[in-house]
């Protein structure tokens, strides 16, 4: 099965999103077993796009994501949002260690991996996003049991947003390291997937971390199409 992961970053307001809904369940094709569509929108409008999509279930293999977590317990931490926080809303999954909140937010591999242990204790399936510089590292400090629960997105900081997808035969090299430390999970990659090279990566990898190309609804329908004929 593909995953093809819609990461809107901090983009869209309330009405921005509801139009988004609209034109993706207008354009979206019915997906089987091939391809889960997952939604990762801003923490606003969590329960809205939750209520919406999985509710009314009209998108039975559309599936919720949370951009980040909290690495800490429900508690007292002024501003995060703990996996407990978001019980109740069908969160599946958690992009933890994207590269814009290493870059920006300063968070460690340790930060990371507390994210990881937040998100598998609370049934949530955590994302791992890595470079090809830290992936050894990023694992050594993630619970050894807890590897092989994870999903490791990669994606190299030059190809996220500008254009430059990562060539092929580099990304398999990557995938390779990748599996060699977490164990056969899946691999999906990231950094400019757009509808003219998603296939190439489908072709190998269990899915697509998608930002840019995901903001146009119709456009993260054709990726979704193309995933289901990968
Ligand atoms: P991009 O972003 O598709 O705009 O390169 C990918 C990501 O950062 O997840």
């Amino acid at each position: 099965m593909k995953l093809i992961i819609a990461n809107w970053k901090s983009n869209k307001s309330r009405e921005e999103v509801e139009h988004w809904l609209d034109t993706f369940e207008t354009h979206s094709p019915r997906l089987g077993s091939e391809v889960e569509a997952v939604i990762a929108p801003p923490m606003p409008s969590l329960m809205f796009v939750s209520n919406r999509l999985l509710a009314k279930d009209k998108h039975p293999r559309t599936a919720l994501a949370v951009q980040d977590l909290s690495p800490f317990p429900a508690g007292a931490y002024t501003g995060a949002i703990s996996a407990v926080n978001v019980q109740g809303f069908k969160v599946k999954y958690a992009i933890v260690g994207h590269s814009e909140r290493r870059r920006y937010f300063h968070e460690t591999h340790q930060d990371v991996a507390n994210k990881v242990t937040q998100a598998l204790e609370n049934g949530i399936t955590p994302i791992v996003c890595v470079d090809d510089e830290y992936i050894a590292e990023q694992a050594a400090a993630i619970e050894r049991d807890s590897l092989s629960r994870c999903v490791v997105a990669y994606e190299e900081l030059s190809a996220i947003g500008t254009g430059n997808n990562e060539p092929i035969e580099h990304v398999q090299e990557v995938f390779q390291r990748i599996k060699k430390v977490f164990g056969n999970v899946p691999v999906i990659y990231g950094g400019s997937v757009d509808v003219d090279n998603i296939a190439e990566y489908l072709d190998f990898a269990d899915g697509a971390l998608v930002g840019t190309a995901s903001l146009d609804a119709e456009k993260f329908a054709s990726l979704i199409k193309q995933g289901v004929s990968a």
